[in-house]
């Protein structure tokens, strides 16, 4: 396999516990064999032996150099859009009041069991290549909006076949327990009983990456969350939740007694669940594009995830009812302006610690022997990458090895 060397670049490798900031390297070279990194590091250190044996060579403008970008937390499979409500809540209904009236979620519901795969695939790709315009390489899509087993079935396998048609890599949640959908309207229980038997069919189709559930009173309460993720470990499978996003219902300390790769929004986080989470090694998403869109005033406790040592990831929740959003860059910048992250833990939670909240070691740094997914940007410093607001900087990203 032959090898191909890139110099004239600056590197933020974002790599852990770094000096400089952001793993910052100022003229470096990476090598890549493949699909891998082989090498990562000062051009000066660059081995002879190993520059010898590079058979293309690309100049990287003087650009900087990042991690492929990893949005951990989408629900970017759905029918329909709801703007409906958006104008709706500025004319003074809350989200919590929509859903109750049946719409929220089970508005994208209907709308989703409504459409094709084809008109599915259609209207998911167009956001797809908003994110990967942007530099993003691997991306979580949840299905949730099906919630019955073909529908379920038909929105992740649109997920994965998305991850095969375009240059990323897709990792697919199943989300069943999510709403409970209108022919189980007051019968929570006995919709847990069916997620639980779509759980196998998804899995031995291979359709499932991870579980998720939504925890919260207008969707399952930890007991019901509770079998979900018994039968998910049954099966071997991880899993992570929509934790304490509007109220504090104690989702992370349940989830993080399940060994959750994650505990995603946050807002009400107790500091019990913080120190739940960190003795797990639970990752912490933020969602700032649902805090902004909802106009949540109750900030996440980022001191208190920051003094218990929780990584800190940050993701687009693009989905049609609380973030209809297809920017990781703007994720950044809102992650800075109103969660206070600083440049450097926003950057880390699109990389190395959206990585972590996946269970993916292999990417989110780059250092050789990750996969060689990486982006060039036309930027002086990282801190550009979050302070621009609707800018894309992006001039080139290399997937699996390969310019795309
Ligand atoms: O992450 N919190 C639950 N699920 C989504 C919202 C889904 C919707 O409103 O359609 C979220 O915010
Ligand atoms: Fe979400």
């Amino acid at each position: 396999m032959s090898l191909s060397l890139w110099t004239h670049c600056r590197l933020a490798t974002l790599q852990a516990d770094t000096t400089p900031a952001y793993g910052l390297i100022g003229d470096g070279a990476l090598v890549v064999d493949g699909t891998q990194l082989a090498w990562v590091g000062p051009r000066r250190d660059l081995p002879a032996a190993l520059r010898k044996r590079c058979s293309a060579q690309h100049d990287c403008g003087g650009a900087l150099v990042t991690p492929g970008l990893i949005d951990c937390h989408t629900h970017l499979v759905y029918g329909g859009d709801r703007a409906h409500e958006f104008e709706a809540r500025l004319h003074g209904a809350s989200y919590q009041e929509i859903a109750r009236r049946g719409g929220g979620i089970n508005a994208t519901v209907q709308a989703t069991r409504a459409a094709t795969p084809e008109a599915l695939t259609a209207q998911s790709t167009v956001r797809l290549k908003h994110l990967l315009a942007e530099g993003v390489t691997t991306v979580e899509i949840k299905s949730g909006y099906g919630l019955a087993l073909a529908q379920e079935h038909k929105c992740l396998q649109v997920a994965r076949a998305l991850g095969r048609s375009h240059p990323v890599d897709v990792r697919t949640t199943f989300l069943g327990a999510h709403a409970v959908p209108p022919e189980f309207a007051g019968r929570a229980d006995d919709y847990v009983d069916a997620v639980l038997a779509m759980l196998p069919r998804l899995h031995e189709a291979g359709l499932v990456d991870a579980v998720d559930a939504f925890c919260e009173s207008i969707a399952f309460s930890p007991a019901q969350v509770a079998r979900v993720f018994e039968a998910a470990r049954a099966l071997g499978l991880p899993v992570k939740l929509h934790a304490e996003q509007l109220s504090d219902s104690g989702g992370a300390t349940l989830a993080a007694a399940h060994g959750a790769l994650s505990c995603d929004h946050l807002e009400w986080l107790s500091a019990a669940g913080a120190s739940a989470m960190a003795a797990a090694g639970t990752v912490a998403v933020l969602l700032p594009g649902a805090y902004y869109f909802l106009r949540e005033t109750k900030l996440p406790p980022v001191d208190l995830l920051r003094h218990h040592h929780v990584p800190i990831a940050i993701a687009t929740d693009c989905n049609p009812g609380s973030s209809p959003c297809t920017s990781l860059l703007l994720m950044l910048n809102m992650a800075c302006t109103l969660f206070r992250l600083t440049p450097e833990e926003a950057l880390a939670g699109v990389t190395r610690h959206a990585a972590q909240a996946l269970g993916l070691p292999d990417r989110g740094v780059l250092a050789a022997g990750q996969r060689a997914d990486f982006v060039l940007w036309d930027v002086h410093s990282p801190a550009q990458l979050c302070y621009a607001l609707g800018a894309n900087p992006c001039v080139q990203t290399v997937f699996n090895g390969q310019p795309r």
